[in-house]
């Protein structure tokens, strides 16, 4: 094979970036009392809603032999495991009570912890931040506050609407994340007669910079054939809409769009679930459509049936990938795939080694495909 061929091997074992805040659910999907079982980053976790509707997360296994705890019974502010009947309280962890014990057993029940995680509402969605993974025997002990605040949509009005989409995706973080930014398969999967053809497809030339942790498509003229730009085109002059698109780890792509005092501001995240299995959630926020019947239905329309493309084409693409095939990413189309494999090489390089963080990107960048 000549070496000046770009193959690459499967994505680096599909590791996963602990130390982050991911998001677990969506808020509506949990009322005040309840108890839901998910998994993030193959964490088994049981999310729930306390009487005061604040949100905690557990780890999804009794301290004690492991049953899980959103089989148990919670009551709005403790969780009793349905095995032995221990008592933890659904923020802290904290064992509450040991019904086997008699009163001259002097067990320390205060010092028994469920494992528990920062859990926080934010823009429709409970996160939850899956710390590094301790030395064995933590998860018994008080659990940490999260080092920095949970991601949040930027928004430039006190009034907005807001809505999000959802959808089980049948692959690696990797892939998920590298699909979301891949210029080039927009002409191939997101066809539709009122939206594009394959015909449409032209030269385009984009400008890229770092930013901490990730980069920037610089603000710009959106593409024309972009979902809201179509839409925003009916408010303002083509020369005044500006948008920005920024990736940053561990798998956010958040894209804001400004025509006058109009916006539409979005953050996507890919979320590894298991190491074969992710979830996009798309969550947006915009002041439009106030005067065109049927906007944000559209909008929801429009990203509904590409969410559903891409799926569609991951559900595929995963045949293939069971077979672990060679695989290659080329200039300029995957350049944003490599920097995105850069920037995590150096973050698991950083949190294995120490040291500084080393940006794939040494300054500002401009890419040219078709599409
Ligand atoms: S396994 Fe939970 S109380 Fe025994
Ligand atoms: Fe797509």
């Amino acid at each position: 094979m000549p070496d000046d061929l770009p193959f690459q091997s499967q994505t680096p074992d599909a590791l996963m970036l602990f130390g982050f805040w991911y998001r677990a659910l969506p808020a509506n999907q949990l009322r005040s009392g309840e108890l839901a079982k998910t998994m993030l980053l193959e964490q088994p976790l049981a999310v729930g809603r306390d009487q005061q509707g604040q949100p905690f997360a557990l780890r999804d296994a009794c301290p004690h032999r492991g049953m899980p705890l959103s089989c148990g019974h919670f009551d709005g502010q403790q969780i009793e495991c349905s095995y032995h009947g221990w008592r933890f309280d659904a923020h802290s962890g904290q064992c509450k009570l040991i019904p086997s014990l008699v009163p001259d057993q002097t067990l320390k029940i205060d010092r028994i912890y469920a494992g528990s995680y920062p859990c926080e509402e934010r823009d429709d969605f409970i996160w939850v931040f899956i710390p590094d993974p301790g030395p064995s025997g933590a998860g018994f002990s008080k659990p940490a506050p999260a080092p920095t605040p949970t991601p949040e949509i930027p928004k430039f009005s006190e009034h907005y609407k807001i809505a999000y989409l959802t959808a089980d995706l049948p692959c690696s973080v990797d892939h998920g994340i590298i699909g979301l930014m891949d210029p080039a398969h927009g002409p191939f999967v997101h066809q539709a007669w009122w939206w594009r053809s394959q015909k449409s497809i032209h030269e385009k030339q984009k400008h890229f910079e770092p930013i901490p942790y990730g980069f920037r498509m610089s603000a710009h003229t959106p593409s024309s054939n972009s979902a809201p730009y179509k839409l925003l085109r009916l408010y303002a002059d083509a020369d005044s809409i500006t948008t920005t698109i920024d990736f940053v780890l561990p798998n956010l792509r958040s894209e804001i769009i400004r025509a006058g005092k109009y916006w539409f501001s979005s953050l996507t995240t890919i979320t590894p679930i298991t190491r074969n299995q992710c979830r996009i959630d798309v969550v947006a926020a915009w002041n439009l459509f106030r005067w065109i019947p049927f906007g944000p239905q559209l909008l929801k329309f429009v990203f509904a049936k590409f969410v559903e493309q891409d799926r569609r084409t991951m559900e595929l693409q995963s045949e293939g990938l069971k077979h672990n095939p060679h695989l290659m990413l080329i200039d300029d189309a995957d350049r944003p795939a490599k920097w995105y494999f850069g920037l995590k090489n150096s973050m698991l390089e950083v949190k294995k080694n120490g040291g500084e963080f080393r940006h794939p990107m040494s300054g500002p960048v401009t890419l040219r495909w078709r599409s």
